[in-house]
């Protein structure tokens, strides 16, 4: 099974760039910047990694990006991204970031964008990866701060295909974000968001209904509403479901409680992906080994959450036949 989903073709469509800091490039970073982490060693990291909440990792999270400061410190982490993609048999990603997380700290909006759009346009040539970009909007902020991100982000249209909403999401409804997400899909961006992660189905509902979005990131407390789930499947909307993520930031007990395999009994169009991997234990790959043993995925299994991969990612048509073609071949081979 491991060998299976190794070489999988797949794609992954929720990742954040900045939750993809490994500790050693993280010391790196750091280091060549000049700038002091409070931590001393990887293992120091690690047993700092310990999360009861998703807050609890934000702390974490955005400390972290704070040693990035220059246009290369983007591109390093996002190849170094790009090279896990490639030796996943990752074909495609859809990549988060968060804009205000670094514009907030004085560094400009052109600085993240270009280190990250040039990692991903060298991966497509070098390691054949194809990547879009989410551009995220940090929902514990105003919606006029976002307004700001997207004017900012105007003169790189052509770089961001996306717009996305992340970060503490109780008491932050998707309708505080009602105006900016109509401006941004009028300015051609397509439109997603975190919803149910922690937030109640309203908070789904309200992404659905108000912001309109075209696939929800995680949606896992749409179970606790049958008739969202009913309207879900009807819309034919992906949820981007993140296992690792939800067991490390206490989302669900462990694994074997993990609701994927009923989602998909719902008709529900899931995908795997990894979200933070650097800091809930591992790639997407890792996502895809532990939760086929700990809810016995079979290969058909695994075959649709990757077919769902490409279906739900924001390919144009015929590159995504492309790519289900591959994957339908790589799933025959073994049958
Ligand atoms: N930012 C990075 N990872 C996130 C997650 N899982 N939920 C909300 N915001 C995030
Ligand atoms: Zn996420």
């Amino acid at each position: 099974m491991k060998k299976f989903i190794e070489n999988l073709p797949k794609a992954e469509l929720h990742l954040h760039i900045e939750g993809t800091f490994e500790p050693a490039l993280m010391f790196e970073i750091a280091q060549r910047n000049k700038i002091d982490i409070p931590f001393k060693s990887v293992e120091e990291i690690e047993k700092a990694y310990q999360f009861s909440c998703l807050q609890d990792f934000l702390d974490i999270y955005y400390q972290g990006a704070g040693v990035l400061i220059h246009e290369q410190d983007f591109y390093d982490l996002t190849y170094s991204y790009l090279k896990k993609c490639a030796e996943q048999n990752v074909r495609h990603t859809e990549i988060m970031f968060d804009p205000q997380t670094h514009t907030e700290r004085g560094i400009a909006f052109e600085t993240v964008i270009n280190g990250i759009s040039k990692a991903c346009k060298d991966a497509e040539e070098n390691l054949n990866v194809s990547s879009y970009l989410i551009m995220s909007y940090l929902r514990h902020l105003s919606e006029e701060d976002a307004f700001k991100t997207l004017k900012q982000s105007l003169p790189f249209k052509e770089k961001i295909k996306a717009v996305g909403l992340d970060s503490s999401e109780m008491g932050n409804p998707p309708s505080k974000f009602k105006e900016v997400y109509k401006a941004s899909v009028e300015e051609g961006y397509i439109p997603v968001a975190h919803a149910g992660e922690e937030g109640p189905p309203e908070y789904i509902w309200e992404a659905l209904d108000i912001l309109k979005i075209a696939r929800i990131d995680h949606g896992n407390n749409a179970l606790k509403d049958p008739d969202l789930v009913k309207e879900i499947v009807k819309r034919d909307l992906a949820m981007t479901v993140c296992p690792l993520s939800n067991t490390a930031l206490q989302v669900v007990k462990d694994l074997k409680n993990h609701p994927l395999r009923k989602m998909m009994d719902l008709g529900l169009k899931v995908t795997v992906n990894s979200d933070d991997p650097a800091y809930f234990g591992g790639q997407v790959n890792k996502n895809y080994i532990e939760i086929q043993k700990a809810l016995d995925l079979t290969q058909e299994d695994l075959y649709q959450l990757a077919k769902n991969s490409f279906k739900y990612s924001f390919l144009p048509s015929d590159i995504k036949q492309k790519y289900l073609l591959e994957l339908k071949n790589y799933y025959k081979s073994w049958q």
